[in-house]
C-alpha cells in the first residue's frame, strides 16, 4: 500500500491536525480519540497535535455522545472529550484539516491544500464521507469506528515524511540503491 502524501508542516519538527463534523460529539471525536492514541503509539506524541470541532455549536463543553464512548470504551480507548465549536483561526492554526462529511468541507471554506476529506486518507473506500451516526442505531457507531480505525493507521504511516521530509528522502534513496 501507498502512503499518502500530507501537507508539509508549517513549523519544521510540529504537526497539528484538526478534525472536524458537525456536532463535535460523535465523529470527530472518535476519531480524535483514536489518532491521538495512534499517534502515541507511534512515538510521536511530542510532535502531533490533534483536536477536534464542529461546525455547529449546539454541545459545545459536553462530553461526547454516550454511544460514541460506549463503542470506544469497548474497543480499548478513553474517551476523554469536551466539544468545541469550529472558528476561521483553525485554518490558519492547523497545518491538515479533515472533514468528516462534504457538508462539513464546505461550511469550513472547502477544500484546499491544507483542507480535505477525513476519508481522503481511508485506504478503502478513499474520498468517501463518513455517514453521521448521530440519528441512528449503535451499528451506525461501529461502522464509523471502523473507518476511523483504518484511516487513522494511514494518516499516522503519513506522519513521519511530513515530520522529517529530507530524511525521509534520503532512507527511500537508500533502499533504491
Ligand atoms: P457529529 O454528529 O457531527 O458526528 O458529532 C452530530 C451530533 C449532534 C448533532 C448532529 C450531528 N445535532 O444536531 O445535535
Amino acid at each position: 500500500m501507498s502512503t499518502p502524501a500530507l501537507p508539509l508542516p508549517r513549523e519544521p519538527g510540529r504537526y497539528r491536525i484538526g478534525l472536524v463534523c458537525l456536532g463535535n460529539i460523535c465523529r470527530s471525536p472518535m476519531a480524535d480519540v483514536v489518532l491521538r492514541t495512534r499517534v502515541d503509539e507511534a512515538g510521536l506524541s511530542a510532535s502531533v497535535a490533534v483536536d477536534s470541532c464542529g461546525t455547529g455549536g449546539w454541545h459545545v463543553g459536553d462530553p461526547m455522545d454516550r454511544r460514541a464512548a460506549a463503542t470506544l470504551t469497548a474497543a480499548g480507548y478513553d474517551p476523554v472529550h469536551r466539544a468545541q465549536q469550529f472558528d476561521p483561526s483553525w485554518l490558519d492554526d492547523h497545518d491538515l484539516l479533515l472533514a468528516m462529511d462534504g457538508a462539513n468541507l464546505a461550511d469550513i471554506g472547502g477544500r484546499s491544500d491544507r483542507v480535505g476529506l477525513f476519508r481522503d486518507l481511508d485506504p478503502v473506500g478513499t474520498g468517501g464521507e463518513v455517514p453521521d451516526p448521530y440519528y441512528g442505531g449503535d451499528s451506525g457507531f461501529e461502522e464509523v469506528l471502523s473507518m476511523v480505525e483504518r484511516t487513522c493507521a494511514a494518516l499516522v504511516a503519513a506522519l513521519p515524511a511530513a515530520l522529517s521530509p529530507s530524511s525521509e528522502h534520503e532512507r527511500s534513496d537508500r533502499e533504491q540503491a
